[in-house]
């Protein structure tokens, strides 16, 4: 089922995606799930932190999965993917770290993608959480990626330089021009997939994810194929969508 959820505002997209992910652990203790990095999830990583230091929840028996690292980039450094998920959400939370994978952006990266998929292999994902990038990316997965992609290097769109130029200074410059994401494929594995999308800067991708046709140039497209998507998206992301009550 493709079920698009209209929600006010970022705390209340947050809460959605908090209750599904919640559930999905507590019914399921050694539950895979992917995640994102970017701003998007930012509050529904707080409030599984705080869930977690609140009420317990164990998530000692899950496995994490990043969706993607930048090229050339160590996962030391402040500004990779790797740091952003571990000091955003899993330094915070219980889950062994021999279980959270992140995709290597330094060294072999055609090794580093063999390996990711065959990991990825071994441990299908239950949730997968995705943000959209504004030119209906998913993941690095620019427009014109092979929906049977697997993980793969990508170079980056112009646009996403420009929009990812945020968590670097705002030096565009700064930000790799190459990323090692995973592909369309492994995320369509997927069991159940949640994307977020907040903000008058996601209207349009929403717009063609939602009502346009399925197409390898919107990447988020691909999602109406999938049999188990909720897409939560804030008055302002839906801002391009047709008018209906609510
Ligand atoms: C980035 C990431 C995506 C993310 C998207 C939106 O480039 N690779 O995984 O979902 O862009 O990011 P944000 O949530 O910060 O808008």
């Amino acid at each position: 089922m493709f079920n698009v959820i209209r929600v006010r505002n970022f705390e209340e997209l947050s809460t959605r995606a908090f209750e599904i992910i919640l559930k999905t652990v507590r019914e399921k203790p050694e539950a895979v799930i992917g995640f994102p990095a970017g701003s998007t999830p930012l509050g529904l990583y707080r409030m599984l932190i705080e869930d977690h230091r609140e009420n317990g929840t164990s998530w000692s028996g899950c496995t994490a999965f990043s969706l993607d690292e930048y090229v050339g980039m160590p996962g030391y450094d402040s500004e990779s993917c790797y740091s952003f998920l571990h000091h955003n959400l899993f330094n915070h939370l219980d889950i062994p770290e021999e279980n959270i994978h992140v995709p290597s952006g330094t060294g072999d990266l055609a090794a580093s993608c063999e390996q990711y998929n065959e990991l990825l292999e071994a441990h299908p994902i239950d949730v997968q959480i995705l943000g959209i990038g504004s030119n209906g990316h998913i993941g690095f997965n620019e427009p014109e990626t092979s929906f049977d992609s697997v993980t793969h290097v990508v170079d980056l769109n112009a646009s996403t330089i420009r929009d990812n130029a945020r968590f670097f200074d705002n030096d565009e410059d700064r930000v790799p021009a190459k990323a090692i994401t995973m592909g369309i494929a492994n995320l369509m594995a997927a069991k159940k997939i949640v994307l977020l999308a907040s903000g008058s800067a996601k209207a349009n991708a929403v717009r063609a994810a939602i009502l346009g046709v399925i197409t390898e140039y919107v990447p988020a497209s691909v999602l109406k194929m999938h049999p188990d998507v909720v897409m939560i998206i804030d008055e302002e992301a839906a801002s391009a969508l047709y008018k209906e009550k609510r």
